[in-house]
């Protein structure tokens, strides 16, 4: 932060330094000086005023994000919680906090530069497991942190607060600390965590990665059954909402990633037994496999009943 405020007041000063540049050119004696420094001069003030606007934008957005206090919590951590926070974080979190995608959830992965956007800096998975990060939180601030995308300084952490995991029950957000905090200590030398340089913060500050509207402090899930309304809530485990848009309708290409299809023309081709078959394989009926892009393995996790509420929901109005 203290950097970034650094090259912010750095650039600032341009501007202002321009401002008063472009004022002289114009009041100039020449004719020539007048429109060739003018102009030149000017458009360059209006360079920086923007950089200096979406710099400061930047710097409310990260470093103030007004994130409500940490709930008062303590997870008692039953051996049902546990069970069920293996289950969400085995087909959720792993995918991102694992080491190449699997278990143990000690991070490391710098997703800035796997996804193209390395030039604003770091953004890596964190040490979910005891010996990261997360030992020196109470159980309310790392839910805070999966529910409003903040850390224990308060300060935004990107990619989580744009995952639909803040969407996640307030009773499965418990599960999933109480499984957490039950794994054995890792440690790791990669480097974790967010370090968005100044270019990062203009990016987040000029609204190129949408934010979502903030997240409730209680979420009750949908009674569990294969319906629709079920279904969406395991898209929202299954971080399906995330690449396929929030009705899984599919998503254009932005500068989070080239465009995802709507899986649900596909899926209403299917019967529900080979909707399930081709979760577990990878594999369509007509023999073509997911592509890359298509992280099935998760979902090759969920039990039938989740895939039989998320069939129910792709193959209902949207
Ligand atoms: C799409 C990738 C992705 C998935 C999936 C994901 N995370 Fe994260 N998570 C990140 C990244 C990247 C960070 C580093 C900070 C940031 O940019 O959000 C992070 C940071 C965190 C942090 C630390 C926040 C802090 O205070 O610094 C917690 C806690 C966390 N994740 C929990 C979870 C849990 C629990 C799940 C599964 C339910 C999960 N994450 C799934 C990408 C992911
Ligand atoms: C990381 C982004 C990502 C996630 C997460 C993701 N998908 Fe996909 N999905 C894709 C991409 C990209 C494709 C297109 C690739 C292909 O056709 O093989 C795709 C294809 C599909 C298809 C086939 C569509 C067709 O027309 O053939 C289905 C069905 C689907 N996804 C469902 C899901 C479900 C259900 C989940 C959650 C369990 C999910 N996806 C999670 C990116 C994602």
């Amino acid at each position: 932060m203290f950097i970034n405020l650094i090259v912010l007041l750095i650039v600032i000063a341009i501007t202002v330094f321009l401002g008063r540049l472009t004022f002289r050119a114009v009041k100039a004696q020449r004719l020539w000086v007048k429109i060739l420094g003018g102009l030149g001069a000017g458009l360059l003030t209006l360079v920086f005023a923007a950089v200096s606007f979406f710099g400061i934008k930047g710097m409310m957005t990260v470093y103030f994000p007004n994130a409500a206090p940490a709930p008062d919590l303590k997870v008692d951590a039953t051996s049902e919680q546990i069970a069920r926070g293996e289950y969400i974080a085995n087909i959720g979190c792993v995918g991102c906090h694992g080491v190449d995608q699997a278990p143990p959830l000690k991070g490391g992965w710098n997703m800035a530069e796997a996804e193209g956007f390395g030039f604003m800096g770091q953004v890596a998975t964190e040490n979910l497991t005891p010996g990261g990060k997360l030992a020196n939180y109470t159980d309310g601030e790392i839910f805070r942190a999966i529910r409003h995308g903040v850390n224990k300084d308060g300060d935004m952490v990107m990619f989580m607060s744009m995952i639909s995991y803040r969407e996640l029950s307030n009773a499965d957000t418990e599960a999933v600390i109480a499984y957490l905090r039950s794994l054995p200590a890792e440690t790791s030398d990669a480097p974790t965590g967010d370090k968005l340089n100044f270019l990062g913060i203009v990016v987040m500050g000029s609204g190129m990665f949408p934010m979502p509207e903030p997240a409730p402090d209680s979420i009750d899930a949908p009674p569990a059954g294969a319906t629709p309304e079920y279904g969406k809530y395991v898209a929202t485990i299954g971080e399906c909402r995330g690449c396929h848009g929030s009705d899984m309708t599919g998503t254009p290409a932005s500068p989070a990633g080239p465009a995802v299809p709507n899986p649900r023309p596909f899926v209403g081709t299917l019967t529900l037994d080979e909707f399930i078959q081709s979760f577990r394989t990878g594999v369509r009926p007509n023999g073509t496999p997911f592509s890359e892009g298509m992280p099935w393995q998760s979902a090759s996790m969920m039990t039938d009943d989740d895939l039989a509420a998320l069939y129910a929901y792709l193959t209902a109005e949207p």
